[in-house]
């Protein structure tokens, strides 16, 4: 029997309207590079919903290439980026930051979230240039640990971060997830408003693959195309790309696929809690973190894919469980049976 998987967003291929549409424009000649009818259509339809003309958008295949990218193209050779320990230009990049000869300066983090005082903190510390100095601030929404921020404590990193001449980026991977949360109250108006740059996640919200960088700080639109063309992220059939976002956002699909995996995932963290189990942290978007017994997790693994996250004591462990743009709901209450049983 092939088990159903909640381990990932990222299981399934791609909405079938990306289908149609891929293969309705299929053998026409279009520009390369970006420059095809289709990116444009989805730049404007993604300047659209942010309500701001005055971005520059660039499609890329992926979120390391986009995270690498966009730090090393805004970072000073002796400057470092802040982030969380468990963020995952730290955790999950293979050290590509790394890679490109900057520091990763870390801040400890249970919730997964950057705060004002830990830039503070890094600020204080690099005293001289002989220490590495900050530039920007890294976070994901959401975070690595599912968890949003708030329009609040956005709006009061996005000020820490002016009055210290530091960027905000915020890796948007899961940001679908994040906007459509039942807790979210930030819109994509306000991450222009509060971010330098950050990107739309398209892979893990119905895409087959892609992420779109929206830059809004004008400081790092000049040369990002030499940036995105030297390190490959430039693709000469980069229609995939615009194709995809154009059938995202030309009305609403980017947000309902988002809003079905929120769903979906609420239905098992409402039944986890209601078992009275705890969670490693809160469940708000589409991936959840509760703490299971280790037996009820080796019965649930017999039928199911999903990660165990982190053991908490000899009886008890943390699993991951991601529902996605097209996690069916059947499975969904099968597995929410066999939680209850
Ligand atoms: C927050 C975040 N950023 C970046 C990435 C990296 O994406 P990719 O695997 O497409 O390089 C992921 C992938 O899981 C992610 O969760």
């Amino acid at each position: 029997m092939q088990k159903y998987s909640f381990r990932n967003d990222y299981s399934e291929g791609m909405h079938p309207d990306m289908i149609a549409a891929l293969s309705a424009t299929n053998l026409e000649q279009q520009q390369g590079y970006s420059e095809d009818v289709y990116c444009e259509k989805a730049r404007t339809a993604i300047k659209e919903k942010i309500g701001n003309n005055d971005t520059d958008i660039h499609f890329v295949s992926g979120g390391t290439q986009a995270n690498a990218i966009v730090i090393t193209s805004a970072l000073k050779s002796f400057e470092g980026v802040i982030c969380a320990t468990t963020g995952h230009i730290n955790v999950h990049e293979t050290g590509a930051i790394e890679a490109t000869g900057h520091k990763i300066l870390l801040v400890s983090s249970e919730d997964g979230k950057v705060k004002p005082s830990d830039i503070i903190a890094e600020i204080n510390k690099a005293e001289d240039h002989h220490m590495v100095r900050p530039g920007m601030v890294y976070i994901s929404n959401s975070t690595e640990v599912g968890t949003i921020y708030s329009k609040n404590e956005l709006t009061a990193l996005s000020a820490v971060c002016k009055s210290h001449g530091l960027y905000l980026y915020m890796d948007g991977a899961r940001l679908g997830s994040a906007l459509c949360s039942e807790d979210n109250d930030l819109t994509m108006s306000d991450l222009a408003g509060l971010c330098d740059v950050f990107y739309i996640g398209g892979t893990k919200n119905g895409a087959m693959m892609g992420e779109a960088i929206v830059i809004v700080n004008d400081s790092l639109k000049k040369d990002f195309n030499y940036h995105l063309k030297q390190r490959g992220a430039l693709l000469s059939k980069g229609r995939l790309m615009g194709i995809q976002f154009m059938e995202l956002f030309k009305e609403n699909l980017f947000f309902e696929l988002a809003t079905h995996a929120n769903k979906m995932s609420k239905k098992i963290a409402d039944a986890i809690k209601a078992k009275g189990y705890a969670f490693l942290t809160k469940p708000q978007s589409n991936q959840l973190f509760p703490i299971l017994p280790l037996k009820l997790i080796a019965k649930l693994s017999e039928k199911y894919e999903f990660y165990t996250w982190k053991k908490m004591d000899d009886e008890h462990a943390a699993v991951r469980l991601v529902c996605s743009w097209a996690s069916k709901e059947e499975k969904v209450n099968e597995f929410i049976e066999d939680i209850c049983k």
